[in-house]
């Protein structure tokens, strides 16, 4: 059957001072729905995949804010890593566990700090790219239209004459992560690349077989210890695995190097929210292009985005494209064309304690 791997444990540090290392951006309400990144995820894969197929992989530190977020989620299905290891060793452990318990299983593995505005179409693509991975030895990813040239993505170029029976899904000719902002530019002015969603569908059997062939460190770490997935010896086991792994994501590990990748354009209204800039992108904006959740007054405010706890009443005039963001006693007041520098603050801001 059809399981989910919801991906937790990153910091997001782009988005600061929201996302902070003991309460990264997964564990907010970004949207301001009242659901965090995190439940909106599992939302999203209602009818997907049944809630009992539903791991999620987080550090040990972030187990609490997981269960409280989910609380119908059992404790044994939060899987808790001792240490960031990046994404590759997080896909290898969950699915190692899953395929003890279903040599079978089809693997949907998410992030959890992204947003789908259409999610019957979401739900739709899913089902397509389960049907194929189910069909098929392959591994696929979503690919979305860029609309930028954004290097803090992965660009897939695809083979159009090689697909899949139906002809929905490509054969990947390159996988280019995280380029410099020339490639990402030639990339993205040729027309012929998709962004890597993050979002990927496969056959436990066929990402564990990437795994043997192009990080067979870290398929070996887990097939030693394979015995003690599922049983009261796992955490112990998995503290001195982690030692063992390194750190490295799936996209550099097997996406840039397998040669059985497949892409399934997809249109969902998708951002992974990363900076302050994309959610003046994607949220509700009021009639002079601002972006507020908090109690807020404005005054001759235009093209803002205003993220300020409930607590505090807020007052601005005469502010045009800036971020004003506090939590947790940080407040942020940056031009929102300058937003890249946010991780400079952040810097500076560590240095400085
Ligand atoms: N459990 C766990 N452990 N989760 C992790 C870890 C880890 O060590 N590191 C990251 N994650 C989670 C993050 O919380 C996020 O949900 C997801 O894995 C992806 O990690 P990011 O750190 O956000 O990756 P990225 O944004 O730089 O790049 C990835 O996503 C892009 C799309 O947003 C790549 O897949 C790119 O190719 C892709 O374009
Ligand atoms: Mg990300």
């Amino acid at each position: 059957s059809t399981y989910l791997i919801v991906m937790a444990g990153g910091i997001g540090s782009r988005f600061w001072p929201f996302s902070r290392t003991h309460h990264p951006k997964q564990f907010h309400d970004v949207l301001g729905t009242g659901r965090s990144m995190l439940q909106l995820t599992v939302d999203r894969f209602a009818g997907v995949c049944p809630p009992e197929n539903v791991f999620v992989v987080t550090n040990r530190d972030y187990t609490d804010l997981v269960h409280e977020h989910l609380p119908e989620l059992p404790l044994d299905r939060i899987l808790g890593e001792p240490i960031g290891r990046n994404t590759a060793p997080c896909i290898a452990y969950a699915s190692y566990r899953i395929a003890k318990r279903d040599p079978q299983a089809t693997i949907i593995v998410t992030p959890a700090d992204h947003a789908v505005l259409r999610e019957d179409e979401f739900r739709r693509l899913i089902g397509v790219a389960v049907d194929a991975a189910q069909a098929s030895d392959v591994l696929i990813t979503l690919g979305i239209q860029p609309s930028r040239p954004d290097t803090g993505y992965g660009y897939i170029q695809y083979m159009d004459d090689q697909s899949l029976p139906g002809g929905q899904l490509h054969k990947v000719k390159t996988f280019t992560e995280k380029p410099n902002l020339e490639l990402a530019r030639m990339f993205v002015e040729s027309g012929d690349f998709l962004w890597n969603s993050g979002l990927f569908v496969w056959r436990a059997e066929v990402i564990i077989a990437a795994f043997r062939h192009y990080l067979s460190d870290i398929a070996e770490v887990f097939e030693e210890g394979a015995a003690m997935l599922g049983t009261p010896q796992e955490e112990a086991f998995i503290s001195q695995a982690y030692s063992r792994c390194r750190n490295i994501s799936i996209d550099y590990g097997i996406m840039e190097k397998a040669d059985n990748v497949y892409v399934l354009p997809a249109d969902f209204g998708w951002s992974d929210v990363g900076t302050w800039d994309s959610l003046h992108r994607i949220g509700q904006r009021d009639e002079n292009e601002n972006v507020v959740s908090g109690d807020v007054l404005l005054y001759d405010t235009s093209g803002c985005v205003i993220k300020t706890p409930p607590e505090r009443l807020v007052v601005v005039q005469g502010l045009e494209d800036y971020i004003v963001a506090e939590y947790d006693n940080v407040l942020l007041i940056c031009k929102r064309s300058e937003e890249q520098r946010v991780k400079d603050f952040v810097a500076d801001v560590k240095a400085k304690k």
